[in-house]
């Protein structure tokens, strides 16, 4: 079918998610490999987000699509009462990869319904109702999740479920308790939260949930004395401590799982994306030991048609293979640095760039209309001028796929990118500054 044709077919029927459904003319994508996407005219294009952050591996991996096409012709789906070699063996994989007794796991089809899961069983272990989550997340987009979600993306979903209360998680960037450094920030804030919960009754918390470092509200990455402090404050009151890794883990933050990098154990630990580099739907709630014991003679009164999909899991398995045979997940914190180093020379060289964050291949540039006073450029929600749609357009017209939102570029490449690879999207960005540039205020 022509690209029009196809176009004129999509806009006909096909609903699209986070916006009006009128004036929406997307790049119609006919194939990927590795980094590259080519759209219905032949056209090639860099994926510098790795799909939605999930293509960790790289589109189109043979040794994945092997296992697929072996799995799909013996065993698709069964019924989720029914075990499977798939499912057993991934779930024994993932349970050596997570942190200490993070050893059981309940698949569902992606992250937002691991993290309703991992609430419903924090609720049900502790029988308290309450959920701590930060302004600063995202955590899906299901009546539980979006709820927990920090984000303006949880404003049209409003009021959202019982129970929900939300706190300020650790940004050194801009703390909003005035502290000078990473790690004065770490402490004022976890001072706060404290003082929060004294308000709060910490005895009615069932569970605070983070994203060990923020996603897609500007990658932020906490101090590891918060992370410490955060979880001596859960075993304090009898909290939960819930870690959405949907999307940091897998090798985008240069370890198995982010947590990894402060040390500490959550109880439980959500997962999705990078599990199967999105080439078929999968998610997990991962439990650990004190939970599963409390559930061997109490109903979890959960479940999901595709639960534990055989396809999915043989998916998963595949991918975990590939993260291993290829070394992976060092390359993304060894090939981090390198692109770190990178975004700090633009630091220098932009007056538009206030900061940049980079941990493993997953990095945000914060935009500024003035580096001294570090006032936003486009604010929060957009709330001073958007910018991110004419970046987007300079980078497509380079052929390079970017997610920018608010004051945020994000960079967040297949973890087999290659340096120069690196180098080339990073000459692309700079076309998408040098217009920033011109926005900043001359002083
Ligand atoms: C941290 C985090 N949690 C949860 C989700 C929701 O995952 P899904 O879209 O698979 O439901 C996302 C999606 O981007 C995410 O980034």
């Amino acid at each position: 079918m022509k690209t029009a044709e196809l176009q004129k077919l999509d806009r006909s029927h096909v609903i699209y998610s986070w916006k009006p459904q009128g004036g929406w003319n997307p790049l119609m994508i006919d194939r990927a490999e590795g980094i590259y996407m080519y759209d219905t005219d032949g056209r090639k294009i860099i994926d510098g987000c790795s799909g939605l952050l999930n293509i960790n591996i790289g589109h189109s991996n043979r040794h994945v699509l092997e296992a697929m096409k072996a799995q799909m012709e013996k065993l698709c789906f069964v019924s989720p009462g029914f075990g499977t070699e798939p499912k057993a063996r991934l779930a024994a994989m993932v349970a050596e990869l997570t942190p200490g007794d993070l050893d059981y796991v309940f698949f569902t089809n992606g992250g937002a319904e691991a993290n309703e899961n991992a609430i419903k069983a924090a609720r049900w272990f502790t029988g308290r109702h309450k959920i701590y989550a930060s302004w600063k997340s995202y955590h899906g987009a299901t009546a539980g999740a979006i709820t927990l979600t920090g984000d303006p993306r949880r404003w049209p979903a409003e009021p959202g479920i019982p129970g929900v209360v939300h706190f300020f998680g650790p940004y050194p960037y801009r703390d909003p308790f005035g502290s000078r450094d990473e790690e004065e920030c770490g402490q004022k804030t976890l001072a706060v939260l404290k003082e929060q919960l004294m308000y709060d009754n910490p005895k009615s918390v069932a569970a605070i949930i983070m994203e060990p470092v923020v996603g897609t509200n500007g990658i932020v990455i906490p101090p590891k004395s918060y992370m410490k402090g955060l979880r001596q404050l859960c075993d304090e009151n009898g909290i939960l401590l819930i870690i959405d890794e949907v999307m940091a883990g897998w090798g985008r933050a240069g370890k198995w799982f982010c947590v990894e990098h402060f040390d500490i154990q959550p109880d439980i630990l959500t997962t999705a994306k990078g599990i199967t580099s999105g080439y078929v739907q999968l998610g997990a709630t991962i439990w650990t030991k004190k939970i599963w014991d409390f559930f061997q003679e109490r109903k979890f009164s959960s479940g999901l048609t595709y639960c534990g999909h055989a396809l999915a899991c043989a998916c998963g398995i595949a991918n975990i293979e590939v993260y291993k045979k290829d070394n992976l997940i060092q390359k993304a914190a060894e090939d981090g640095e390198y692109l770190k180093r990178k975004l700090k020379e633009l630091e220098k060289k932009h007056p538009s760039v206030g900061d940049t964050r980079c941990i493993g291949l997953w990095a945000c540039i914060e935009l500024v209309a003035d580096k001294k006073t570090k006032t936003p450029l486009a604010g929060y929600n957009d709330s001073i001028r958007s910018v991110s749609g004419q970046l987007s357009k300079i980078f497509m017209e380079n052929n390079l796929y970017l997610y920018s939102n608010w004051d945020y570029i994000f960079i967040s490449p297949p973890l087999i990118i290659t340096r120069q690879q690196i180098d080339e999207m990073i000459e692309i960005i700079e076309k998408g500054l040098a217009y920033t540039d011109t926005l900043v205020k001359k002083s």
